[in-house]
């Protein structure tokens, strides 16, 4: 059988803006920004998108378009000996994404249907981390987790093509409306001058006293965010047929992701601010009882509220099909499993390892920090180090088609794959390590002696 290409030009890209798109820019940005200190966190953050994420989304975009092939078998075509595991890694990676990815997307769909049921009039914040905390745990998190793994599934098990061109036509350009619409609401509130000042103005003693925790969670949320280190970009650059100009669509996917996050900093902190409520401490949930007060505050806030919620929601499903596509396309490309058993016995699996993230919240920290702070550095860094030690030559041919004879500028993009990226992104890895066997000493060790 020929592998399918996209159905149109746009779709390519259309698809990878709906991947990068999602809960990385609207739930996880404003909670790791607001436990890293608001403005320093920011600017690092900027810095590594533009000078680590952007070179990094063309290396998966070479490997893809090059191999037409799911990322274990292209990194097999084009590696030998050790690199085969690589796509072990990835496959792990998105196991472990997708279980909690899917658990706090049920939680959006939940909020949608409180809003048509019961709307968001709250009397205070105490009321809603109260609704926050029935929402995230126990039998409600479990059963809109089932709803949204079944719909990632069915999308999957149905041929990705047909539903994602048309669904992020409508969705990007409805959630860029609507946050702006709620960041201008929140610009009329007295709280709005400091929280703007804690957002917008980086505390660069606090940035010197802590890089040893912002840098680490800059990396993982660049990478989160733009869907980097597990072969996502490689898997949807792998259905290109045509010689597209990968550098440009590169800029558009990461101009598009990175503004929707940084308006959804306008929106949450200023509502933070104005319910009193200190930017760190929330954690996952800033987002939730941030709109909340908001939507509660607006006239027609309730109608607002439930097609805020419902199109995260959706965008939250573009880009977890991306990840289970990851994984399915491997068990089809290298098994020759059928394409509706391998999504359903996946999706399966997937679903059931997110189960404890919907008991308890102390595993959505054992699964993220794994995967944010861990597994897609660690992905990212070996992916640079392929590109720019293994296929230097190809990737840059490749990169070439397309676009023309680069000259400089693609030796400057290999040379930056292969020695600052490769340095700053080590260095990230070992803190977000360094991170990670703390937390599993502290917080969870505490956890568990809790028990
Ligand atoms: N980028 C998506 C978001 O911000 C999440 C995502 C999709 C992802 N595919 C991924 C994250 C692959 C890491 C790796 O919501």
């Amino acid at each position: 059988m020929p592998r399918e290409t996209w159905a149109t030009r746009a779709g390519f890209i259309l698809a990878a803006v709906g991947s990068a798109v999602g809960l990385g820019n609207i739930w996880r940005f404003p909670f790791i920004t607001g436990q890293e200190g608001g403005g320093a966190f920011l600017v690092t953050y900027l810095l590594f998108v533009a000078l680590i994420g952007f070179p990094a989304i063309l290396v998966e975009f070479v490997i893809g378009r090059y191999t037409n092939l799911n990322p274990v078998g292209a990194i097999r075509e084009l590696g030998s000996g050790a690199w085969n595991y690589l796509g072990w890694l990835f496959v792990v990676t998105g196991f472990v994404i997708l279980s909690y990815y899917s658990v706090v997307a049920g939680w959006f769909l939940r909020y949608t249907l409180i809003g048509v049921t019961d709307g968001y009039a709250l009397a205070g914040p105490e009321e809603a981390g109260a609704l926050f905390g029935t929402v995230s745990t126990g039998l409600d998190s479990l059963l809109f987790h089932a709803v949204f793994m079944a719909l990632v599934i069915g999308i999957i098990a149905a041929g990705v093509r047909k539903g994602i061109e048309i669904g992020v036509k409508v969705m990007v350009p409805a959630i860029i409306a609507l946050l702006l619409g709620l960041a201008a609401y929140a610009f009329t509130l007295d709280a709005s001058t400091a929280a703007y000042s804690y957002y917008l103005s980086p505390d660069f003693g606090y940035l010197a006293a802590n890089w040893a925790s912002i840098l680490p969670a800059a990396a993982g949320q660049a990478f989160f965010t733009l869907s980097l280190g597990m072969g996502v970009m490689i898997t949807y650059a792998s259905y290109l047929g045509e010689d597209r100009n990968l550098a440009a669509d590169a800029g558009v996917i990461v101009t598009l992701d990175t503004l929707i996050a940084v308006i959804v900093g306008f929106v949450v902190f200023p509502f933070l601010f104005a319910a009193g409520i200190e930017p760190g401490s929330g954690g996952a949930s800033a987002i939730f009882v941030s709109l909340t007060s908001a939507f509660a505050g607006i006239p027609g806030g309730r109608i607002l509220g439930v097609v805020f919620f419902a199109m995260v929601g959706i965008a939250a499903l573009s880009s977890a099909i991306s990840i289970l596509e990851v994984l399915v396309s491997y068990l089809i490309d290298e098994l020759g499993v059928a394409r509706v058993p391998a999504s359903v016995a996946l999706g399966v699996a997937v679903f059931l390892l997110g189960v404890p993230v919907t008991i308890d919240l102390i595993f959505l920290d054992l699964y993220d920090k794994l995967a944010d702070g861990v597994l897609l550095v660690l992905g990212s860094l070996l992916l640079a180090l392929f590109v720019g030690w293994v296929i230097p030559e190809i990737a840059r041919e490749e990169l070439e088609r397309g676009i023309g004879a680069l000259g400089g500028l693609g030796d400057a993009w290999i040379w930056i794959v292969r020695i600052p990226i490769v340095i700053v992104v080590l260095i990230s890895l070992y803190l977000g390590i360094v991170d990670y066997v703390d937390f599993l000493t502290g917080d969870l060790a505490e956890w568990l002696a809790a028990r």
